[in-house]
């Protein structure tokens, strides 16, 4: 299963947003698509945002109609502007668009035709790395999961945030696949319920033993000694290790400081932001108030009642034990092992 792939000149995607009920696959022709797809969550999760965005500007240089190289740069940087501007937070997004970017302003090509194809190709590689990656991490990752451990997980992170495998839920797929036994607490993950919706479908689809539990009751489970590992993903890093993550990822991390869990974050080294050195730095997301009012067109309040809703939290890297990535587990200080990770070395 791919959560976002290329098909004969478009742009192919599994609608989250029918997910846990519906299987759908949506086929996307315009940029224009792909953006609104980003923004409207049809595709989420950093790694899989960052594919489709890939995806996205192979079908800038499709669509555009320009005869000479300048001409398809010049479009392409139009098209880069509008997919950067679907979603601010996940860094993966920016860095996909900006690897293509640089390639067509690389100077190298001399006909239109040269430039698609390569674009394309750059972009179906990032989506092959992304799948290669995810399954590293999840090896490295499943070395942490004692047997009989109970993980609590936050948001979704499986095949559905990538293009396959995923990040934490990938370190337990990984673990599960090694034959280990555990058992899964989900938050459901207001207001989008990444975590009901789509990681409880993940975990049936692979027979993870699993319960999804409220947001609220992490610290009860927490406080009972329930849990003994926390995994997470990560939408942007910052140089000192400060994460960005889906809203509730900070309060689990004081929580889990609080009990003593160990609490890890797993993410492929596209989703750290050298630029940022720490992460006051990371644009969050602000989205609309409609979707804690009215989650999934269920109005559970009037329509003119008042919500805020943030969609990500800044975790100070303080409490990480550490962040799994595919060249192994980054630890304090971050700073220099992020570095090192970044540059491809061993960690
Ligand atoms: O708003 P979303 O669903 O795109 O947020 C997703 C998350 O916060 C994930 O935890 C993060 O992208 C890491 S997924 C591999």
């Amino acid at each position: 299963m791919r959560t976002v792939d290329w098909d004969g000149g478009a742009v192919t995607m599994i609608d989250q947003r029918a997910l846990p009920w519906e299987l759908r696959y949506v086929r996307l022709e315009t940029v224009a698509a792909v953006a609104e797809s980003i923004r409207n969550m049809t595709v989420r999760g950093a790694p899989a945002i960052g594919a489709a965005a890939g995806f996205g500007m192979a079908l800038a240089a499709q669509e555009s109609q320009a005869t000479t190289v300048n001409a398809l740069v010049a479009d392409l940087r139009a098209k880069a502007a509008l997919l950067k501007a679907a979603r601010p937070t996940a860094v993966n997004l920016a860095w996909a668009v900006e690897r293509l970017l640089r390639i067509a302003e690389s100077g190298e090509f001399h006909t239109v035709a040269d430039l698609r194809d390569v674009l394309l190709g750059a972009a179906r590689q990032i989506a092959d790395d992304d799948v290669a990656i995810n399954s590293r991490i999840g090896a490295i990752g499943a070395k942490l999961l004692p047997e009989g451990a109970t993980v609590l997980h936050h948001c979704n992170t499986g095949a559905l945030a990538t293009v396959d495998y995923g990040t934490a839920l990938g370190v337990v797929r990984a673990a599960h696949e090694q034959g280990k036994h555990f058992h899964v607490l989900l938050d459901e993950t207001r207001p989008r319920l990444q975590g009901s919706r789509l990681s409880a479908w993940e975990l049936e689809r692979l027979g993870v033993s699993y319960d999804i539990i409220p947001d609220t009751a992490a610290g009860y489970y927490m406080g009972s000694g329930e849990v003994d590992i926390i995994l997470v993903g990560a939408d942007r890093i910052a140089a000192n290790g400060d994460f960005a993550n889906k809203i509730g990822t900070y309060q689990l991390a004081i929580l889990a400081q609080a009990h003593g869990i160990p609490f890890y974050t797993a993410a492929p080294t596209s989703t750290v932001d050298l630029n940022l050195s720490s992460g006051e730095q990371i644009p969050i997301e602000q989205r609309d108030a409609a979707e804690v009012t009215t989650p999934y067109g269920n109005a559970i309040v009037p329509a003119h009642f008042k919500a805020r809703n943030p969609a990500f939290d800044v975790t100070p890297h303080r409490y990480l034990s550490g962040i799994i990535t595919e060249h192994g587990i980054a630890r304090p200080p971050f700073t220099a092992s992020l570095r090192r990770a970044v540059a491809g070395e061993a960690l």
